[in-house]
């Protein structure tokens, strides 16, 4: 196994979130609470923390089952507000502490757990409206800003009441006349509770892949006629533009950085829809937000993928590994790991020439919070340089998602196969492209340069 190119068809559901166990719970010094804290306030104090940590899921239309913007919303939820936070639960972040910096990291400070405890525990009291800070502006239906341009699948995807859905593609031509750069992208499904991933692919004018199927119509890959093609929809080197899970963040690049989509390329949607008893109709969109000047830097979204593993029966801390080296200098930027119900914890590390490992990102994985994590700061790395991604699984019966600690589990797209794929973007000169990326040059033209 090396670092490949080639996306694997995702498989992702989503359920409400179950009590988290292993974070450690935060011991705060309660002690006498001085004078300041009696008037601690709603408006003045708790607001601003709730606006910059929370509303991104807690506001009308998104994942979270209630809205946290306004006192009256707020109010009833104190105590779990107060129980959540303390634990750590929310907002909610995976990521060992101990290992690496992330720019996208929500977590609270402990001063800022300690002040919401405090207001809850004086009263919970509102204050003057008038120490509330500006609204955050939310464009509607968006998390990014309001984008440039919103590519919907032009025909909706009729979901059934029950039974496995495979997986739905619908391509989607962009009618782009020139080359595009996107600085950020967000998916928003329309039936959001039967969308359980969604990947969105560039295929460029050039590409081979799926040209007999449909266009601007959803299909599956058994209703394509030819083999080839049939196996073509589970097996793309095209490049994704982005993969969406519930709770995961949009891409939003620093200035410089951006995704190129060709002139004249398509948008291919691939959506996994799962049943939950209530049929309904689905027909999600990408917004995209362009860079308004060429930038210097090309993002690509790579990944380390491991699919020879059997996982034996029973067994609650199964390894499975994957190296790769980098086949050219790249600008290392962001992480998204990936497994199924019995993924237990995800590591990648860099393989140092000494055979030392240094850490990068830690995940203590959950299968209903597939997040990313961007680095704080993007990491340089050199051509050859040696990428490890573990993965450990719990098949036992002590893990409380596993749908079945008798069978040795293998790869595959249902969430009773497992998966292990380490997404990760890098940065690359804006000129080359993926295929070019990865030509390696010999070790002789290497050091000619
Ligand atoms: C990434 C999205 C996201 C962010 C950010 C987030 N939440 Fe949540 N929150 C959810 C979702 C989804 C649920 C419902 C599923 C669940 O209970 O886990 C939830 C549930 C809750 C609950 C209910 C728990 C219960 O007892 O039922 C509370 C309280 C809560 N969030 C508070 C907060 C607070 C306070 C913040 C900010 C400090 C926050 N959340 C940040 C998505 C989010």
């Amino acid at each position: 196994m090396t670092i490949s190119h080639i996306s694997k068809a995702l498989n992702k559901r989503f359920w409400p979130l179950l009590p988290l166990v292993g974070l450690a719970a935060l011991t705060l010094n309660a002690g006498q609470a001085p004078l300041a804290t009696q008037h601690l306030t709603f408006y003045k104090d708790v607001l601003p923390i709730l606006q910059e940590h929370c509303q991104v899921c807690h506001r009308p239309g998104e994942i979270a089952p209630m809205p946290l913007v306004t006192y009256k919303q707020t109010r009833p939820w104190t105590k779990a507000i107060r129980q959540a936070v303390k634990s750590r639960q929310m907002p909610p972040w995976f990521a060992d502490p101990a290992i690496g910096h992330f720019a996208n990291d929500p977590s609270l400070t402990a001063p800022q757990i300690q002040t919401i405890c405090d207001w809850a525990d004086h009263g919970a009291m509102a204050g003057d409206p008038r120490d509330a800070p500006p609204p955050p502006h939310w464009a509607a239906g968006w998390t990014i800003p309001q984008p440039d341009r919103i590519v919907e699948m032009p025909r909706p995807v009729a979901i059934p009441a029950r039974g496995d859905v495979e997986y739905t593609y619908e391509i989607v031509p962009t009618g782009f006349t020139r080359d595009m750069w996107v600085r950020m992208s967000e998916i928003r499904p329309s039936a959001r509770d039967h969308v359980h991933h969604a990947v969105v692919y560039i295929r460029p004018p050039d590409s081979k892949w799926l040209r007999r199927a449909p266009v601007g119509a959803p299909f599956t890959a058994s209703t394509l006629k030819d083999p080839q093609d049939r196996r073509d929809a589970m097996w793309t080197d095209s490049e994704v533009l982005l993969v969406y899970a519930p709770g995961s963040a949009p891409d939003q690049w620093a200035p410089g950085r951006a995704k190129f989509i060709p002139a004249g390329s398509d948008l291919v949607f691939q959506m996994h829809y799962t049943t939950n008893g209530r049929a309904a109709s689905d027909q999600s969109s990408i917004g995209l937000i362009f860079a308004r000047t060429p930038p210097k830097q090309r993002v690509l979204t790579l990944q380390l993928t491991n699919d020879k593993f059997v996982i034996p029966p029973g067994v609650d801390n199964y390894r499975v590994e994957v190296h790769g080296t980098l086949p050219n200098e790249a600008t290392l930027l962001s992480f998204f790991p990936h497994m199924h119900l019995r993924g237990k914890r995800f590591e990648y590390n860099i393989v140092h020439r000494d055979g030392s490992v240094e850490p990068l990102l830690r995940v203590n994985y959950n299968f209903y919070w597939q997040l990313s994590y961007k680095l704080a700061t993007p990491r340089f790395l050199k051509a050859g340089t040696e990428l490890q991604a573990v993965a450990w699984f719990d098949n036992s019966r002590n893990n409380p998602h596993n749908p079945d600690p008798e069978s040795a589990v293998t790869w595959g797209d249902q969430t009773y196969d497992e998966m292990m794929v380490g997404f990760f973007d890098v940065a690359v000169p804006a000129n080359v492209n993926k295929w070019q990326f990865f030509k390696r040059r010999t070790a002789a033209s290497r050091s000619s340069q």
